[in-house]
């Protein structure tokens, strides 16, 4: 209120002023009576000096009893800090204030952490950190995140506009529309038995909004799933989301690389090369065992599968024999993995499905493994080649069906740079971001447990065009006009081509996904409505927004970019959300709660 400056602003040219700086009590340290305080505010520190050779003692010991965190306001003038004491690693680390006057705006409890000590800070319990999150905010790495992802909110809102995009917002009390995740519903009080959902995404709005002939839209859109949590997904998280008319894939492609390119640019000052690589859904499985391939680094998959038809490994020619497949992966430099260590990774394969974890070890020019007594000349030779086999190396292999195997491998894969990391032996540079789009996912996937067909994505996907004829006839061979952004192994964004043909659309839900038609009706009726009334062609996206910002902060948790995240569990530890209702807000909405009583 009533300072001169930000606590990161002084330097030399201010010295002999008098200046007044507000803030928190960083540090403090007592030198032979001589008190150093570091005030913090939100842009930095500065170093304060209490010195009772220039002011009253009684100011020097008011600056000794207080506690960290506590809040001041200093006048005093600025001067260089003495011979050798400079502090380059801040950049007000030239110079101090030395105070004349102290006044404590706010006390400050002992702290249940300290948030000054970024070594320490970092190892603090993430629930204490979440319940007390007003001060782990305070952490000058926390506040760099909330900066960040405020510049690239703008960022983002700067260039949509500058394309021609109109900032729409859509309602967050909608229906239910169970094809998805799992939703959270609220009771209608007004007409008992009825309920409102949280929406998944804004995505049937905002192709109702392509019918109203809006062309571009795009939010920064709250969305709500209730699904596992894990580090990279809230149950209420931000979606960048985006909807086009008369457009086809290539202007998605070229619109998100520009939006990208402009949010790296301008939160990192990282020049992202464009256009992206493109990988079809087929070649990533194939390459990189998993649909968002972490690409910088290689480890590529191969396969095996003719090699090893006929193999007197009958682990392997079995699999093939069953339709399955033989592929194998090089960790290079990994033979050294404890028994320990090979244990985790074969049990952590068998989790993904694997029946075992066949493996070869190079070791002092032999190879090693209970294998490859049964394996052929031919068999070692294709190895070698394919995978570049030398001293060192582990290979590990995976006999199954298609998807299966790439999956284990992908899996194995990501875990054996993990290791390779640990030991040094591969590196990744934390500043590269590797940007690509994966395409060609199949329309369809079987659901073996309920013996239908549902949507890779989501239902409103449009399939390749020439492929709707086998829509019906054969789901599986159908492409849909997906696309998904992917960097550095995490799923940023995905979207698609829509269907805009009332016909097609109603052939996907009733024929395909057997959807009866009242539920149907119920569901999208009125998005069928729409339909009749002259849709344009249109196709969209969604970017993560919370995953975005993790990249650009280089964090692996999303929660430690919203500033008020959920556990793992789904609760807010500062306010204890989710709680009980009173009875009488029960009644209001006729809702009777039966079993669980809380503690
Ligand atoms: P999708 O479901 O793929 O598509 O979501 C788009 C992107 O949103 C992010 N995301 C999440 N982030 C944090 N926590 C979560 N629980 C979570 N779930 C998803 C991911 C994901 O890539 N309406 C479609 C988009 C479209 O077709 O235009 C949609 O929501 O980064
Ligand atoms: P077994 O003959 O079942 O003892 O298997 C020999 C080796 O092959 C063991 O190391 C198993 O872990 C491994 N193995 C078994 N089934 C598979 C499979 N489907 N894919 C890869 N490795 C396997």
């Amino acid at each position: 209120m009533k300072r001169t400056h930000h606590c990161n602003e002084l330097r030399p040219e201010h010295i002999g002023q008098t200046v007044t700086l507000t803030g928190w009590v960083h540090s403090k340290r007592d030198l032979g009576g001589v008190i150093f305080i570091d005030i913090r505010d939100r842009e930095g520190r500065t170093q304060s000096v209490f010195d009772p050779q220039d002011v009253p003692q009684d100011l020097c010991d008011r600056a000794a009893a207080l506690h960290s965190e506590s809040v001041i306001e200093v006048t005093g003038s600025v001067r260089h800090r003495p011979e050798g004491t400079n502090n380059d690693k801040i950049p007000t680390g030239q110079v101090e204030v030395l105070v004349s006057a102290l006044k404590l705006l706010n006390h400050a409890e002992v702290l249940p952490f300290v948030v000054d000590d970024p070594e320490i800070a970092s190892k603090v319990n993430e629930e204490l950190r979440l319940k007390f999150r007003y001060l782990d905010l305070r952490r000058p790495e926390m506040m760099r995140n909330l900066r960040l992802r405020s510049k690239a909110a703008t960022a983002t809102r700067v260039f949509m506009e500058e394309q021609g995009f109109l900032e729409i917002e859509t309602p967050t009390l909608f229906k239910s529309t169970p094809e998805g995740a799992r939703e959270f519903l609220v009771p209608n009080r007004r007409e008992p038995g009825t309920f409102y959902a949280l929406p998944q995404s804004p995505q049937q709005f905002k192709q109702v909004l392509m019918v109203a002939g809006v062309e571009r839209y795009f939010q920064l859109a709250r969305c709500y799933r209730d699904e596992d949590l894990r580090a990279d997904r809230q149950p209420e998280f931000t979606q960048i989301d985006i909807e086009m008319s008369f457009i086809e894939r290539e202007d998605i492609y070229a619109l998100i690389e520009g939006l990208l390119k402009q949010i790296w640019k301008v939160s990192l000052g990282i020049d992202v090369p464009t256009p992206f690589k493109r990988l079809s859904f087929q070649e990533a499985l194939d390459r990189y065992g998993i649909d968002k391939p972490d690409t910088r680094f290689e480890m590529h998959i191969q396969d095996f599968t003719e090699e090893f038809r006929n193999s007197q490994f009958k682990v392997f020619s079995g699999a093939v024999a069953g339709g399955g497949v033989v592929k194998a992966l090089n960790a290079k430099g990994l033979a050294c993995v404890t028994q320990g260590q090979m244990e985790t990774m074969t049990e952590y394969a068998k989790g993904f499905g694997a029946k075992g974890l066949a493996f070869i070890k190079v070791e002092n020019g032999e190879w090693k493994s209970p294998i490859v007594k049964f394996f052929g000349d031919a068999e070692r030779e294709a190895l070698t080649a394919k995978l570049g086999i030398e001293e060192g190396d582990l290979i590990l292999f995976a006999a199954d069906q298609w998807l299966t195997a790439c999956e284990i491998l992908g899996r194995i894969r990501l875990y054996a740079a993990e290791l390779l990391q640990q030991q040094g032996k591969l590196s990744i540079d934390p500043k590269r971001f590797d940007f690509l789009w994966v395409v060609d996912f199949p329309l369809l996937s079987f659901d073996k447990e309920n013996n239908r067909w549902y949507s890779s994505h989501h239902p409103f996907t449009a399939p390749v065009a020439e492929d709707i004829p086998l829509l019906t006839s054969d789901p599986k061979a159908v492409r849909g006009q997906h696309y998904d952004v992917v960097v550095n192994g995490v799923e940023l964004g995905g979207g698609s081509i829509r269907i805009h043909q009332r016909d097609v659309q109603k052939t996907v839900f009733e024929d395909v996904l057997q959807i009866p038609p009242d539920v149907a009706q119920t569901r999208f009726g009125y998005m069928l409505e729409a339909f009749k009334y002259g849709a344009p062609p249109h196709g969209g996206i969604a970017l993560g927004f919370d995953r975005l910002i993790a990249l650009l902060c280089g964090t692996p948790s999303i929660r430690d970019v919203i500033a008020f995240p959920k556990t793992a569990k789904g609760t807010c530890l500062m306010t204890d959300s989710p709680g009980m209702a009173e009875p009488r807000q029960l009644r209001d909405l006729h809702l009777e709660v039966k079993g669980a009583k809380r503690e």
